[in-house]
């Protein structure tokens, strides 16, 4: 079924949680005049354990949400739902959608040494896209998947940097320096959120590489090819939902964003699509 959408409607942008807000930001700045909005399933975060079934459930109800704001294209800011459920999601609605895709490629083109690490959920590190991804642009370079269960939890907590947080991430990151890794790959939309911490821990000659940069000029492209890029002049809206309690997401966001933001709780359509 196709539906129609006026340039003026938002972009509609999901993650599990705040970590999407790293996406958001990146289109934001791009795209000043855009209207956006954002759903954050804080009620199911985090997605990286749970099981894909589930994942693709969830998806499904937040982009049918989304549709019910008007949003005239979807971004699936996190990268354990694009695994799980993105060809789903193309199936089932009618509006495009752009999914995070773990940022091999530009890597694989950075590396020196020839030895990239991708840090990642565990969902996404078990998927078919990172191995996709890895088998399509990977050739020639050595590619270490390291999941990182936890970290999530840290960046929801607004525990940025902590020193429990920078033990957690040098049992991750140390192992994957030792082997020589010289680019890592952020494969979660939360750990942008943790980039200095990172880059020490990591130290300065390890490149860090966000996808989120390229998502922002993915959508772009998407809107023009279709004659949707919001040229009116009003001021953008930027609204968010939030499953969960809607304080402290709003707090969080504060600390990210520098343009003012509605956050309100919203229940997902799940029985309709459970
Ligand atoms: N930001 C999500 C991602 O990019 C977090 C996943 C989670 O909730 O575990 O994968």
């Amino acid at each position: 079924m196709s539906i129609t959408r006026q340039p003026v409607d938002p972009i509609g942008l999901f993650d599990s949680g705040i970590g999407g807000l790293s996406v958001l930001r990146e289109v934001a700045n791009l795209l000043p005049q855009e209207n956006l909005v954002y759903l954050a399933d804080n009620a199911h975060c985090p997605y990286g354990p749970r099981p894909v079934v589930q994942i693709q459930h969830l998806s499904r109800a937040i982009s049918q949400f989304l549709l019910e704001q008007q949003a005239k294209l979807i971004v699936v800011a996190c990268n354990t739902a694009s695994a799980a459920a993105l060809v789903a999601l193309r199936a089932t609605f009618a509006v495009p959608f752009v999914g995070m895709v773990p940022a091999v490629k530009p890597a694989a083109i950075l590396t020196r040494r020839g030895i990239v690490g991708v840090l990642a959920t565990p969902v996404t590190s078990q998927g078919a896209l990172l191995a996709n991804v890895i088998s399509t642009y990977g050739g020639g370079v050595e590619t270490i998947v390291q999941p990182c269960p936890g970290l999530v939890e840290f960046v929801e907590r607004g525990e940025w940097d902590s020193p429990q947080l920078r033990q957690l991430l040098h049992t991750y990151v140390s192992p994957l320096v030792a082997r020589g890794a010289d680019v890592l790959v952020l494969g979660c939309t939360h750990y942008p959120l943790l980039l200095p911490v990172l880059q020490e821990v990591a130290g300065p000659e390890v490149r860090l590489v966000d996808p989120s940069p390229a998502v922002a000029r993915q959508v772009q492209r998407l809107l023009a090819d279709s004659g949707l890029l919001n040229t009116a002049p009003a001021p953008p809206s930027l609204r968010a939902f939030t499953t969960g309690p809607a304080e402290p997401f709003a707090a969080l966001a504060q600390r990210l964003l520098d343009r003012p933001m509605t956050t309100t709780r919203a229940d997902l359509p799940l029985s309709a699509i459970w």
